[in-house]
């Protein structure tokens, strides 16, 4: 596994819309054709396999059994780990294992295809045995054989997932090419077509197995969540989905933070907010430009983009969350200062690293949220494919017959170089060659998981479950939101926090009692319940249930609705100017609009253009001027205002509503 990121962004693009809810289609009746018919989620109603040899090693730790029934993937990262050894276990002896654990039932069996030519171009610590040129036997001799042992009748039964090919595509994105962060192996593997060629050749050749799901690596929002890496990213998935007489009919979806440690969400900040007058994106190091903060916000645009792009409008996406729990005693509670983006950013970000570029046994990393089916829309599982506990790479110079290089942001003293920014590896120190056994990392994950593991040595061996949440109640309802707030739970070690579910899908998590659902479809009816957290990792029984509807949007042939982005454009002091963006997402063109908001502080609008506004002690209603209430679908207008203030200028959450 390698590095990352850089190349940087400078040009507006509209985030993808996030919507989308994955369709759960019901197992078929027969019991032995479970996995003669392709599923939409291959996990939903199914087990996973747990690989015995990588529980025997978390058994073995100090607190580990308290994980070690997880499922987690099996790599098959050279062509001897097809048939094993006498001391490790070969395909074959996985998949039977798994025929035997899932006792007739859905099961689902993790792999990791690992072996391309070139492997690694980026970095050397996971650098494989296939030469760049050695093409033909990825496919004879790595791919061909596998292939021959998924389509053995024995393990029909089984929902085969595939991941392709780590790293390597992103890697062609942003370190090949005349970036700033390109290698020579990088340049080589994208003149030679190598790694197009050889992911095409994996998914077509495994695609063509009915049982087998495969999924390509759409890297992490640390990676290629910048504007200028995302499309070419998309662009290059779907070249090598078509490569060597692939169809995108292969690719059942795609996987994101692969054995990396970015946030699967970030509690305490999104991209967008205004600081100081400006948005994070623009003036935090940490975000710098990203258009996103965290993996499941990345993973479900990433997915709207492939479909755009012409993937399979089914398509799902994993995320890995076994490393990226940023727990322990450093998590923040809450928002940084706002006295800076940095300040802001800094101080409430849950991921510690010092760059998200920073790839390598990460100090201060934690379990991540247990592998779950169907967790939020669009995601068919967080997963575990690394398998916490195996080291990223050596953190010295270790010979080997793998091919494993000394890459040295495994190195905790390496001061870095341009794909993290030149700043420490934040590498854990003494570390073993990549993919072996690091007891110590498993104890710093085990330690910082989050959701907190029992007895995991970061939390409490305590069991005791918090009380339901009481008293559910929507709040609040737009054409596309519903706010809920509740009364909180009480617990013996404290409740850390709460979880909302609309039907069964959690769709965010809280840590005050009240939460705001949006992205809906107006008119529509949606159920909720809210679940309740403690610092043990225990989880409380649901709450009453309740169903609120979205409004009507209006405008008699279909549905209106918007949002409103704030924008200070410049701001002295005793006043400032801001402009406000109303964007219309619905599906009908608008007649008129209406922005609310409420100051925080003691900011009076003095004069405002394109609308009309009235402001009534802090509350502000703008609506639209004669000119400008028409806005076709996906169409934007916008308003300006002069205020004057007298204190902080925190910028406000804005209500957009349409008709
Ligand atoms: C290593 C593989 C290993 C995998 C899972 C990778 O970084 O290169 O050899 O199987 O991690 O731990």
């Amino acid at each position: 596994m390698s590095g990352q990121l850089l190349r940087r962004l400078r040009t507006a693009a509209a985030a993808a819309v996030l919507s989308a809810a994955t369709v759960l289609p019901i197992a078929m009746a027969a019991p032995a054709a479970h996995a003669a018919t392709k599923v939409d989620n291959p996990y939903v109603g199914a087990g996973v396999y747990v690989n015995p040899e990588w529980a025997a090693h978390a058994a073995a730790e100090p607190g580990g059994s308290a994980v070690s029934n997880q499922p987690t993937a099996v790599w098959l990262d050279r062509i001897a780990a097809i048939s094993g050894s006498s001391s490790s276990m070969g395909l074959r002896a996985h998949l039977n294992a798994a025929v035997t654990q899932a006792a007739g039932k859905p099961f689902v069996v993790q792999l990791v295809i690992y072996d391309l030519p070139g492997r690694d171009c980026a970095a050397l610590a996971s650098n494989g045995e296939l030469g760049p040129t050695e093409l033909p036997r990825y496919k004879s001799e790595f791919i061909d054989p596998i292939a021959t042992i998924l389509a053995d009748p024995a393990y029909a039964n089984l929902r085969i997932v595939t991941t392709i090919e780590i790293d390597s595509l992103p890697n062609l994105v942003t370190n090949a090419g005349g970036t700033a962060t390109a290698t020579a192996a990088c340049d080589t593997m994208k003149a030679n077509g190598n790694y197009v060629n050889g992911v095409g050749y994996a998914l077509a050749k495994l695609g063509a197995i009915p049982n087998v799901y495969n999924y390509i690596d759409g890297g992490h929002h640390g990676w290629l969540g910048w504007d200028s890496n995302f499309d070419p990213a998309v662009q290059l998935l779907h070249q090598a989905a078509t490569a060597s007489g692939s169809t995108v009919a292969n690719v059942h979806g795609f996987i994101v933070n692969t054995a990396n440690y970015s946030a699967l969400k970030e509690p305490y900040f999104t991209v967008d907010d205004v600081v100081a007058g400006q948005p994070v994106r623009a003036t935090s190091k940490w975000v710098d430009w990203n258009r996103y903060a965290d993996e499941l916000g990345y993973a479900q645009a990433f997915r709207q983009k492939a479909i755009a792009a012409g993937f399979d409008s089914g398509v799902g996406v994993l995320i890995d969350t076994s490393r990226n729990g940023w727990g322990g005693a450093n998590r923040p509670t809450g928002p940084g200062p706002t006295t800076s983006g940095d300040a802001y950013v800094n101080g409430g970000r849950i991921d510690r690293r010092l760059q998200a570029g920073n790839w390598c046994n990460q100090s201060g990393a934690g379990l991540g949220e247990r592998p779950t089916a169907a967790p939020a829309a669009g995601i068919d599982a967080y997963v575990w494919v690394k398998p916490p506990g195996e080291s990223d790479g050596a953190s010295s110079q270790i010979a080997n017959d793998e091919g494993k290089g000394f890459d040295r942001m495994c190195d905790p003293t390496y001061t870095g170089n341009a794909r993290n920014g030149n700043n420490m590896s934040g590498a854990l120190p003494n570390a073993p060659l990549a993919g072996h056994w690091f007891s110590a990392q498993f104890q710093e994950l085990l330690k910082n998981a989050y959701p907190p593991v029992s007895g995991g040595g970061g939390g409490t061996s305590d069991t005791t479950a918090p009380t339901a949440p009481t008293a559910l109640k929507s709040t609040a309802t737009t054409a596309s939101s519903v706010s809920l707030s509740w009364t909180a739970s009480t617990d013996n070690v404290g409740v850390t926090g709460y979880d909302v579910y609309r039907g069964t899908t959690l769709v965010g998590s809280a840590t005050a009692t009240s939460y705001t659902d949006s992205g809906l479809t107006a008119s529509t009816a949606y159920s909720y319940t809210v679940k309740a957290r403690d610092a043990a990792g225990n989880v409380s029984a649901a709450s009453n249930s309740v169903s609120a509807t979205t409004a009507s949007s209006g405008g008699g042939t279909g549905n209106a609705g918007c949002t409103a982005t704030y924008k200070v454009s410049s701001d002295w002091g005793a006043g400032f100017n801001a402009d406000v963006t109303v964007t219309n997402t619905g599906t009908a063109a608008t007649t008129s609009w209406k922005v609310t908001w409420t100051w925080a502080g003691s900011q009076q609008i003095t004069n405002l253009w394109n609308g009309s506004y009235t402001q009534s002690g802090k509350a502000v209603t703008v609506t639209n001027a004669s000119y400008n209430g028409a806005i076709a679908v996906g169409g934007s207008t916008a308003f300006g205002f002069g205020a004057s203030n007298s204190g902080t200028n925190t910028a406000p959450t804005l209500t957009c509503t349409a008709s």
